[in-house]
C-alpha cells in the first residue's frame, strides 16, 4: 500500500523535509518502561542503536533503547542512503594507517555491514525500497585519474569486485572510471521501521523522548539520568553518533555538512545507478522513486559543520545539477550531517574513560549504513562478551597510527581557533533591526553577542550564543533554521533545543526588549 503525508511522519534534526520523512507509515506504539534493570540501555534510535537493540533482544537480552526525540530524527533520516562496498576511506588510505590486514578487515566490516541490512531486509521481509545497483566513480582530470588507478589498485588488494569501464550513465565528460557490481540503496526510515517492529514484536521496548544527561556507575549498574526518570542497566551503548558531553572523540572526529536535493527531470530518463565523481568536495546521483514519482537525488558539497554557508552550498549544488541536467521542479532539498574520523576509521567499543560496560560507535564518514549496521554487531556482540574480530581495529583507545597525525593537528587547530576567535575577535557591529524574517545571525549589542533569529512575524529570538558543550560560539545555518557549533558539531533549534549533540543543555533564552 502506497502512503504519502502531508506532514512528515517522523521529525528530523532540521527544518527541510527528507523524502522519507514523508513516506512510509506512522512509528508504532512504543511500550512503557519498566522499573527493572535492563541488561543493556541503548541511547539513540538510529541505524545503530536499532540495530544493535534488535540484535541483542534476539540474542535474549533485555534490551531498553532511549532516543532523545523520535527514531530517526538524527543522520539515518538524512542519509542518502548509499550502500556501498567501498567507502570514504579509501582501501589504500586504511592500508597506509593500518597496514595490509586493517585495510582487509575494513573492506570486510564494510562487506559485512552492508551484509547485515540485506539479510534483515529478507528475514524480516522489511519492504524499504531496497533495490541493487551498479556503482560508478568516475576521474575528470589527470590527478584524479591517478586517484581512482589507487583506488582501484587497493580495492583489488582486499578482493572488492571491481573493474575499469568506459561506459557510464552520466552527462558529465570524464577521463576514466571504475564499475563496481551490486551497489544499493533504500528508504532508511522504511528500514528503521523494520527493525523497531522486529525489535518491539520481540519485546523490546522504545522510550522516546527521553534526553540521557549523564550516567554514573554503581556496583556495575549503570544509572542514566534522563528528564523524568534514571533507567539502569548491565551495559549501555551510546548510539548517538558523537558520545554527549565531553570525551576523547571531540579531538578525534570532525563533524561535516553534507547536501542533498531531489529533484524531477524534463527528459524523464534517470540513471540506474549511484554515480559519484572524485572532485573535492565529490558530487553524487542517484535516482528513488518517491510516491511512484521518479527523482534524481543529487549531493555532496560536503564542508565542516559551521564553517561555511549552508545556503550558499544549495545555491552552489543547484547550480551544478542545472549545468547537466535539465530540471523541470525541484521536490526536495535538505543536509545532514556525519562524523570524519581523524584516522580514517571509525571508534567503535568499549568507551574511553568511562566506567567498564559503556560502549560507543562514532566516526562512520560518509558510511553510516554499512558501519552503523557493523558497529551494532561488534557492540552486540561486545555485550554478549563474544569475541569479534574487529575489535581491535576499530577500538577507540586504538593507539593513532603517525600517518594521521598531521590531519589530528589540523582539526584541533581549528577549534582552538574557534574557541579563541569567536571570544576575542568581536567585530560584528550589525543591528538587529537589519535582520530579515526567518533569518538569524550572531549579532552585538551592549558589548554582547547574542544569537538573534527573527521569525516570518517578526519577532526575534534571542539566544546565548556560547555552545554548552565547551564554550565555542554558534553559527546560524539559513537552510535548516538552526545554530550550528564549529568545534564539535552540537546543533540547536531556533528555541535553543538539542538537535544534535555532543550537547545536553540547550542555549538559554535571552530576554530581548521588542521595542
Ligand atoms: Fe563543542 Fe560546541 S560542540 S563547543
Amino acid at each position: 500500500m502506497k502512503s504519502t503525508f502531508h506532514t512528515p511522519i517522523a521529525d528530523r534534526d532540521g527544518k527541510m523535509l527528507s523524502p522519507w520523512q514523508m513516506t512510509g507509515q506512522p512509528a508504532p506504539q512504543i511500550a512503557a518502561s519498566p522499573a527493572q534493570v535492563a541488561d543493556c540501555l541503548i541511547v539513540g534510535g538510529g541505524i545503530t542503536g536499532l540495530t544493535a537493540a534488535l540484535l541483542l533482544q534476539q540474542a535474549g537480552k533485555k534490551v531498553v533503547l532511549a532516543e532523545a526525540r523520535n527514531s530517526g530524527f538524527g543522520t539515518t533520516g538524512g542519509t542518502s542512503a548509499h550502500i556501498n562496498t567501498f567507502a570514504d576511506t579509501t582501501y589504500p588510505e586504511a592500508e597506509s594507517a593500518f597496514g595490509e590486514d586493517g585495510a582487509q578487515l575494513f573492506a570486510d566490516a564494510i562487506k559485512e555491514g552492508f551484509g547485515l541490512i540485506s539479510s534483515n531486509i529478507k528475514t524480516l521481509k522489511i519492504d524499504c525500497d531496497f533495490e541493487s545497483r551498479p556503482g560508478y566513480i568516475y576521474a575528470e582530470n589527470e590527478d584524479e585519474v591517478k586517484q581512482l588507478d589507487e583506488i582501484y589498485k587497493g580495492a583489488v588488494k582486499v578482493g572488492v569486485a571491481v573493474s575499469y569501464t568506459e561506459d557510464v550513465p552520466t552527462p558529465v565528460p570524464f577521463q576514466k572510471a571504475l564499475v563496481w557490481d551490486g551497489q544499493a540503496q533504500f528508504h532508511p526510515l522504511k528500514y528503521l521501521q523494520g527493525l523497531q517492529m522486529a525489535f518491539l514484536a520481540a519485546g523490546g521496548i522504545i522510550r522516546e523522548n527521553t534526553l540521557i544527561t549523564g550516567i554514573e556507575t554503581a556496583d556495575g549498574i549503570h544509572i542514566a539520568t534522563s528528564d523524568t526518570d534514571d533507567i539502569r542497566a548491565k551495559a549501555v551503548i551510546y548510539a548517538t553518533h558523537m558520545p554527549p558531553n565531553i570525551n576523547l572523540f571531540n579531538f578525534e572526529c570532525a563533524p561535516y555538512r553534507s547536501y542533498v536535493m531531489a529533484v524531477k527531470l524534463k527528459s524523464g530518463k534517470y540513471p540506474d545507478a549511484l554515480i559519484y565523481d572524485t572532485q573535492e568536495p565529490y558530487h553524487y546521483v542517484r535516482t528513488h522513486v518517491v510516491n511512484d514519482e521518479e527523482l534524481l537525488l543529487a549531493g555532496g558539497l560536503d564542508h565542516k559543520t559551521g564553517h561555511e554557508d549552508p545556503e550558499k552550498a544549495f545555491t552552489d549544488l543547484e547550480k551544478y545539477i542545472r549545468k547537466y541536467y535539465n530540471v523541470s521542479s525541484i521536490k526536495y532539498r535538505w543536509s545532514s550531517q556525519y562524523y570524519v574520523p581523524v584516522d580514517g576509521l571509525p571508534y567503535i567499543g568499549q568507551m574511553p574513560m568511562a566506567a567498564d560496560g559503556i560502549f560507543c560507535a562514532t566516526g562512520y564518514n560518509g558510511n553510516g549504513m554499512m558501519l552503523g549496521s557493523i558497529a551494532a554487531r561488534i557492540l552486540s556482540d561486545l555485550v554478549l562478551n563474544k569475541e569479534n574480530k574487529y575489535e581491535k581495529l576499530f577500538s577507540p583507545s586504538r593507539i593513532k597510527p603517525m600517518d594521521s597525525f598531521s590531519e589530528f593537528v589540523k582539526e584541533n587547530a581549528d577549534v582552538a581557533y574557534h574557541f579563541v576567535a569567536d571570544r576575542v575577535g568581536i567585530h560584528e557591529t550589525d543591528s538587529l533591526k537589519r535582520l530579515q524574517p526567518g533569518t538569524g545571525k550572531v549579532v552585538e549589542i551592549d558589548g554582547e553577542k547574542i544569537a538573534a533569529y527573527r521569525d516570518d512575524d517578526g519577532v526575534i529570538h534571542a539566544l546565548s550564543p556560547v555552545c554548552t558543550h565547551a564554550a565555542c560560539v554558534v553559527n546560524w545555518n539559513g537552510a535548516e533554521k538552526s545554530w550550528d557549533c564549529p568545534c564539535h558539531g552540537a546543533r540547536y533549534d531556533i528555541r535553543g533545543h538539542v538537535l544534535t549533540g555532543p550537547a545536553t543543555k540547550g542555549l538559554p533564552a535571552i530576554s530581548y526588549d521588542q521595542n
